[in-house]
């Protein structure tokens, strides 16, 4: 036993391990498995006083100069106002006005919306394969920026076009049905697709 202890140095608590001057508390050996009291690495005490400091400047601005950035009410009300604002965004998209779009930016859009996704159907140039042919005046559906944008909002399901109206927001679908009628219109595709549909002047 002394044999064993013999790298131990004694004082009023604790016993020194002086081959690892590791701190063990006196009194504290259990079937020889013995406690050990060295210090906290300095890390985690500086963690520990930095959540006391952060505590304490918390409790500061929230009880005695109420910031409002703290207080929950405060922030509910900001979270729903910001919420109803979006909202309003969303009720006025509704009201989209479906009015033909000549700008650059508009149908430069159209032009990225309609070769990324409708040209596997109607042909880049608009000429027309499972999809009918954009370029010449007869339409199945009608001719009008309105006729246009109800099929690409609605699409009609039976004869394989599809709806847009949750892939694409309002005014995507009307870049791309600007783009149709502006820049495919009255254009000579390699390969037209015979005609389908009325035609119109
Ligand atoms: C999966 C194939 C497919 C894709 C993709 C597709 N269409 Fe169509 N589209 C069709 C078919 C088929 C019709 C014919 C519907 C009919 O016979 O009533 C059609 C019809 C239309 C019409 C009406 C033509 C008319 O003569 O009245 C418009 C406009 C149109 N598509 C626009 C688009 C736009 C814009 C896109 C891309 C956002 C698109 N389509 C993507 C297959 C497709």
């Amino acid at each position: 036993m002394d044999k064993e202890k013999n790298h131990l140095q004694k004082d009023e608590e604790y016993e020194i391990d002086t081959l690892t001057n590791d701190r063990l508390i006196k009194g504290h050996d259990y079937d020889g498995i013995r406690e050990l009291d060295n210090d906290l690495p300095p890390w985690w005490k500086w963690l520990f006083y930095i959540t006391i400091a952060f505590a304490i400047i918390y409790s500061i601005r929230l009880f005695v100069f109420k910031a409002p950035d703290l207080i929950q009410n405060d922030e509910y009300q900001k979270e729903m106002a910001s919420f109803n604002a979006s909202n309003a965004v969303a009720k006025a998209g509704k009201t989209f006005e479906v009015k033909l779009l000549t700008d650059k930016a508009s149908l430069a859009k159209g032009s990225e919306i309609w070769h990324k996704i409708c040209a596997a159907c109607h042909m880049a140039d608009g000429g027309g394969l499972v999809g009918p042919n954009m370029t010449d005046k007869y339409w199945i559906h009608g001719n009008t920026p309105r006729d246009l944008y109800n099929v690409v909002t609605n699409g009609v399901i039976a004869k394989g076009m599809l709806s847009y109206k949750d892939q694409l927001s309002d005014k995507a679908r009307m870049d791309v049905v600007s783009y149709i009628l502006v820049k495919l219109q009255g254009t000579k595709p390699a390969h037209p697709k015979a005609p389908q549909g009325k035609k119109y002047e």
